[in-house]
C-alpha cells in the first residue's frame, strides 16, 4: 500500500516522462490533490476549449465525470485517446434525458405548437442528445456562454426546447426577458408540455431534468445566510433554482464564482452556492475574505469519485498499454455531436 506521498510522487514521475504527451485536465469540483497534479483546471467551457486547442498530447486524462470525458473526446483529434480515472463517475442530470425520449418530446412539441424548434442542450448531456442537437442545427451551452448561446437561439424565432437542465434554461431565459409565464415544462415522465399563456406565446419549453446538488438549494438557505452575515454577497450557480438564483446577489459558472471572490476587496464576505470542493479551496486561497458554503450538503458525489489511486492507475495503465478507462463516442454520433458543439465554440 503506498502513502499519498507515494502516490503523488508516481504520478508527478509519469507527468515528468510523458511531458507534452500527457494533459491533465481537472473540473474546479474535483478535491485538491487532483488539482494540484492537473495540467489545467477550469469550467466545462475552459476544459472543452483546452481539450480542443491541444493538438500534442496522446493521451488527455480527465478529472470530472463521464460527459465532460466525452465532449474531450469528441473535440480531439482520432489519434488522442480520452481517458476518465473512475469509471462510474457520471452526472445524474446529463442521464434524465435520453435519446428516445428527445425524440419523443420532439414529435409531441411539433404537434403542440405547429411551429418550428430549435434544440439546445447543456454540455452536462450525454453524446447523443448533442448530437440530436447537432443534427437539428441547434447548439450545446454551457453556464459560462448561456446568455450567449440561449440569445443566438432565442433570436430564430423558433420556439427553444432547452434540456436537461430546467433551472439554467429558466435563469438563462429570464435574464434575456423571457417571462416565466412564456416558458413551458416538458414533462418527460407523461409526455406532456404545460405552460399557461396561449400556446403563441410560449418562447422555451424547459426539459424537466435538475441537478440533485444545486436543486437541494432552497431560498431559505440564502434567508439564514442573509440573518446569520448580513454583510456577505451571495453568490450561485445557475443551476439552483430560479427562486434561489432570484434571491442571490450574483450567479454565474465555477469560473465566475471563483473569479468574483478572488477579485474582491480584501475584508469582503462571501457566500457560495456550488459544490463544496471548490467552496473550500476558495476559502482557502482568500483568507484575507471570508468565505462560507451555502448549503454544507453541497457535495457531488460523482465528482469525489476520482482520487489519487484512480489517477495513478490510469497513468500506469497508459504505460502497460491498457486503455480499459478510455472513453469513445462512436464516430456516427461523435458527427453531428460535434455540429452542436462546433455552434457553440463559434459563438463563444
Ligand atoms: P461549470 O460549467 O460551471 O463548471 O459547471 C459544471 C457542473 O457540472 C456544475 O454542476
Ligand atoms: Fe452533475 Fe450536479 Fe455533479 Fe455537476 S454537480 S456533475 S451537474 S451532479
Amino acid at each position: 500500500m503506498l502513502n499519498k506521498e507515494e502516490k503523488l510522487k508516481k504520478i508527478q514521475d509519469i507527468k515528468k516522462e510523458y511531458g507534452e504527451d500527457l494533459l491533465i485536465l481537472a473540473h474546479h469540483y474535483q478535491n485538491n490533490d487532483i488539482v494540484s497534479l492537473a495540467d489545467y483546471t477550469g469550467d466545462s467551457l475552459k476544459l472543452a476549449k483546452y481539450a480542443q486547442e491541444n493538438k500534442k498530447a496522446k493521451y488527455v486524462v480527465f478529472c470530472g465525470v463521464h460527459f465532460m470525458a466525452e465532449t474531450a473526446d469528441i473535440l480531439t483529434e482520432d489519434w488522442q485517446k480520452v481517458l476518465l480515472p473512475a469509471g462510474g463517475a457520471g452526472c445524474p442530470m446529463a442521464d434524465m434525458a435520453n435519446l428516445a425520449e428527445a425524440e419523443t418530446a420532439w414529435e409531441v412539441l411539433k404537434i403542440e405548437f405547429d411551429k418550428d424548434l430549435l434544440p439546445v442542450t447543456y454540455v452536462n448531456s450525454r453524446a447523443d442528445i448533442k448530437a440530436f442537437c447537432g443534427s437539428k442545427g441547434g447548439s450545446t451551452v454551457t453556464s459560462g456562454n448561456a446568455p450567449k448561446v440561449m440569445e443566438w437561439a432565442l433570436s430564430q424565432n423558433k420556439i427553444v426546447l432547452f434540456l436537461p437542465d430546467r433551472h439554467l434554461g429558466e435563469n438563462t431565459a429570464y435574464e434575456l426577458g423571457i417571462e416565466p409565464k412564456n416558458m413551458a415544462i416538458y414533462n418527460r415522465k407523461t409526455q406532456k408540455v404545460e405552460y399557461e399563456c396561449p400556446k403563441e406565446d410560449v418562447r422555451i419549453v424547459l426539459w424537466d431534468g435538475y441537478c440533485h446538488v444545486h436543486h437541494a438549494i432552497t431560498v431559505k438557505h440564502i434567508e439564514q445566510a442573509r440573518n446569520s452575515l448580513p454583510e456577505a454577497k451571495i453568490i450561485v450557480h445557475p443551476e439552483c433554482p430560479f427562486d434561489v438564483v432570484r434571491a442571490a446577489d450574483g450567479y454565474g459558472s465555477t469560473e465566475y464564482l471563483i473569479n468574483t471572490v478572488k477579485n474582491a476587496p480584501a475584508g469582503s464576505s462571501w457566500v457560495v452556492g456550488t459544490e463544496s470542493n471548490l467552496v473550500a479551496r476558495v476559502k482557502a486561497q482568500n483568507t484575507d475574505k471570508q468565505v462560507y458554503i451555502l448549503d454544507t450538503h453541497s457535495v457531488c458525489t460523482n465528482m469525489n469519485k476520482t482520487n489519487l489511486d484512480n489517477l495513478l492507475e490510469t497513468l500506469e495503465d497508459i504505460k502497460n498499454n491498457n486503455f480499459s478507462k478510455q472513453v469513445k463516442v462512436s464516430k456516427d454520433i461523435a458527427e453531428d455531436a460535434v455540429k452542436s458543439l462546433d455552434t457553440m465554440l463559434e459563438l463563444c
